[in-house]
C-alpha cells in the first residue's frame, strides 16, 4: 500500500520522520543512550572498522566523522566487495560494525565472515533482525525503519545514522570524551532532528520547481566538506540510480583537483553547506565553480543564503540546526534523497519495486 504516494520510494521518504523519531527514542529514551554496553566495549576498542555497501557504505562514511570526532575512536571505513578479497589485517583489539538494510547483502556478510574470527566483536546494524548478518553478529541491532520496499534505500539510511549516531555518543562516554551534560545536549539536538527533517520535506513543491531544471542536465556535481561529503556522495548516487541523470559527489576540496575542469554553464553543482565550521571553505570553492560560470544550487539555512546567496543559480533554504555533528547530516540526508526522486518522477522511475525487495544479494 502506497498511501497515496506515486511509488514506494516517496512514501518511504515521507515516513522518515516518524521512523526516525522511533528509532532515536528506543535507543535513548531517557537522557543516556541506552545501548548494551557490556557487548559494545568502545573503551578497550582500538580501531572500529566499518564495512557495507551502496547507501549503507555512505551512512558508515557519514559516522567515521562522529566517531572520530565526539570519541576520538580511530575509524576506517571500507566497502564490502573490497575488504573481503583484500584479507585487511584486523586487529584483536577492534570491533568489526556492518550495516545493511536488507542484512543479506552477499559480500557484506562474507566481509563479516572474514572478520569474524580475527576481530573483538562483530557488531550489524540492520534492518531485518532475522537476517543472515544479524544471525551471524555478536550483537545486532536493528534499525526500526520498518520494511523498505523501495531498492533504493532512503529511510534505512536515515535510520542507519541514528543508530550509529546514538553509538558515537556511548563511545564518547566509554572513552571519556564527554560528560552526562553533554551527553544530554548531544540527544536533545538529535531528538530535535525529526521535526527539522518534517520542515525539510515540507519543502516538496518549492523542491520539484527546482528539480524540474535539474533534470534537464546531463551531468550533476554534488559538493559538501566534512559529514557533508558523503551526503554528496549519497545525493549523487540516488540520482543516478532513480533519475538516470549522471552524478559525481567529491569532497569540496578536491574540486580544484580535476573535476573543475568539467563545471560550465551546462553542469549543475550542487554545494551543501551548513552554517558550521567549515562554511566559509566550502563558501570558497563555490566561488571556484561560479568564476567557471558554473550553475551553483546552494542548499544552505536563511543566514547561510543571505551570506553566500549572491550570484547562484538557485537556493534550497533548509532549516538551521544547531552546528551539531549529527543533527546537520541527518536532516540533510533527507533533503538529497527527496532531491534525486523528483526528476524521476517527471522523466523515468524505472520498474515498480516489488514487495519485500532488498538490497543485492548477489555476487558482484
Ligand atoms: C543496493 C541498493 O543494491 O544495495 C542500495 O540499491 C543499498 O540502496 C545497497 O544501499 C546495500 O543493501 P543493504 O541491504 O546491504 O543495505
Amino acid at each position: 500500500d502506497k498511501a497515496g504516494h506515486k511509488h514506494f520510494m516517496s512514501k518511504e521518504i515521507f515516513e522518515q520522520p516518524t521512523v526516525l523519531a522511533e528509532c532515536l527514542t528506543h535507543y535513548a529514551p531517557g537522557d543516556r543512550v541506552a545501548l548494551p554496553e557490556d557487548a559494545l566495549d568502545f573503551a578497550q576498542t582500538d580501531r572500529l572498522i566499518l564495512v557495507a555497501c551502496g547507501t549503507a557504505n555512505y551512512a558508515c562514511l557519514v559516522a567515521k566523522y562522529w566517531f572520530e570526532q565526539l570519541a576520538g575512536l580511530p575509524c576506517e571505513v571500507d566497502i564490502a566487495s573490497e575488504f573481503r578479497y583484500r584479507a585487511p589485517p584486523v586487529s584483536e583489539a577492534a570491533t568489526a560494525l556492518f550495516v545493511s538494510q536488507s542484512g543479506e547483502t552477499a559480500d557484506t556478510l562474507a566481509a563479516l565472515r572474514y572478520a569474524s574470527d580475527k576481530a573483538a566483536r562483530i557488531i550489524s546494524v540492520v534492518n531485518v533482525p532475522q537476517s543472515s548478518i544479524a544471525r551471524e553478529s555478536d550483537l545486532a541491532l536493528p534499525i526500526l525503519a520498518g520494511v523498505e520496499v523501495g531498492v533504493a534505500s532512503t529511510k534505512a539510511f536515515m535510520n542507519q545514522l541514528g543508530v550509529l549516531a546514538n553509538l558515537a555518543i556511548l563511545a564518547a562516554r566509554q572513552r571519556g570524551h564527554i560528560d552526562a551534560a553533554r551527553e544530554t545536549e548531544l540527544l536533545a539536538t538529535l531528538r530535535a532532528v525529526p521535526g527539522l527533517v518534517n520542515q525539510a520535506l515540507a519543502l516538496e513543491e518549492r523542491i520539484q520547481k527546482q528539480t524540474g531544471k535539474l533534470a534537464e542536465a546531463r551531468s550533476v556535481l554534488f559538493l559538501g566538506r566534512g559529514a557533508m561529503f558523503p551526503l554528496a556522495l549519497e545525493g549523487a548516487l540516488k540520482l543516478k540510480e532513480i533519475s538516470y541523470i549522471h552524478a559525481e559527489g567529491y569532497a569540496s576540496g578536491e574540486l580544484k583537483h580535476g573535476p573543475i575542469a568539467l563545471v560550465d554553464k551546462t553542469v549543475p553543482v550542487i554545494v551543501m553547506a551548513p552554517r558550521d565550521a567549515l562554511f566559509d571553505k566550502t563558501v570558497s570553492n563555490m566561488q571556484e565553480v561560479l568564476a567557471r560560470d558554473g550553475r551553483v544550487w546552494l542548499i544552505t539555512d536563511a543566514e547561510g543564503a543571505e551570506i553566500a546567496g549572491d550570484g547562484v543559480w538557485q537556493t534550497l533554504i533548509i532549516p538551521r540546526i544547531e552546528p551539531d555533528l549529527c543533527a546537520h547530516a541527518l536532516c540533510r540526508a533527507g533533503t538529497v534523497d527527496r532531491l534525486s526522486y523528483s526528476p524521476a518522477q517527471r522523466h523515468r522511475c524505472g520498474p515498480a519495486p516489488q514487495p519485500g525487495q532488498v538490497g543485492d544479494g548477489g555476487m558482484s
